[in-house]
């Protein structure tokens, strides 16, 4: 694991106990009604049921269970061990099996030893990722041949503008960098003043044509590539959550959905 990543892990296992409090993901409310998945990657993935499901970057594995939950034999991947403890314990609260695995995502092929029909992976999650090329691939390896890749993310735009007084303004190039951008702040999309020792995250800007790209190189076929306005699921700075009005105008969220073909040779 690279220094970025050791920095954002000790980030994400530091708050992940915050989020398991959070009125955010409201673990209560999800062990009372088990299924959180938003209305975008519902429809976009269709029936999961009878489906071996690898869910990368779950979290506290709420889509997981969620997945699992609508008939799918779901296995969640996480690189921070508080969060994989989290889901495992939401996973006997609940009652809803799955299965739960500490790794990096950019070796979870190799810690998992095996191939699915659906790899999920969605809302905040590349831009944890320096290499494009390195995370494609290890998706690729992650589907049996004619199995389904679904990615829904915040899209970088979103990501980019920021709501001022006098309008919108752009705080960095929508080409991002091959070096991340460092922030420190006592907070998260989900909690915020808890009081973080490890406040630093390395975070990237992908552009959309370059996560696509990366995509195809590692040989998955896309079936589309789509872009949302904002919406609950996913606080950004153009969600209709958030203090500012919601710009219904703006894409906040992109998805894509791509298949490795029935005839597809190892992925490199
Ligand atoms: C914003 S959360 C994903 C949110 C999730 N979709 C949800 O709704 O709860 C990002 C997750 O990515 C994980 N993560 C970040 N970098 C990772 C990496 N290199 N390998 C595996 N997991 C990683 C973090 O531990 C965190 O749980």
């Amino acid at each position: 694991m690279d220094e970025h990543s050791k920095i954002n892990l000790a980030f994400w296992d530091e708050v992940t106990p915050h989020h398991a409090r959070s009125d955010h993901y409201a673990i209560e409310r999800f062990i009372a009604d088990p299924d959180r998945l938003g209305a975008v990657e519902s429809a976009e993935i269709g029936d999961v049921s009878g489906r071996s499901i690898c869910h990368l970057q779950c979290h506290l594995g709420l889509d997981t269970l969620s997945l699992a939950h609508r008939g799918g034999t779901v296995t969640g991947v996480d690189f921070s061990a508080e969060s994989i403890k989290f889901a495992r314990e939401l996973s006997i609260r609940t009652g809803i099996p799955a299965r739960f695995v500490q790794s990096d995502v950019l070796t979870a092929a190799e810690t998992l030893g095996e191939t699915y029909d659906l790899v999920f992976t969605t809302r905040g999650v590349l831009m944890w990722i320096g290499d494009l090329a390195a995370w494609a691939r290890s998706c690729a390896r992650l589907l049996r041949p004619g199995g389904v890749f679904y990615l829904l993310d915040l899209h970088p735009l979103g990501m980019l503008l920021q709501q001022t007084g006098a309008g919108l303004e752009l705080t960095g190039s929508y080409f991002g960098s091959a070096e991340p951008s460092i922030t420190a702040e006592d907070a998260s999309y989900a909690v915020s003043d808890v009081g973080l020792t490890h406040q630093e995250t390395h975070e990237w800007i992908h552009p959309v044509g370059k996560v696509l790209t990366a995509l195809i190189d590692a040989g998955i076929m896309i079936d589309f590539l789509h872009e949302h306005p904002a919406d609950d699921h996913a606080p950004t700075t153009l969600s209709p959550t958030d203090t500012a009005p919601g710009i219904p105008d703006l894409p906040a969220l992109y998805s894509i959905r791509g298949h490795l073909p029935q005839t597809a040779r190892s992925v490199p």
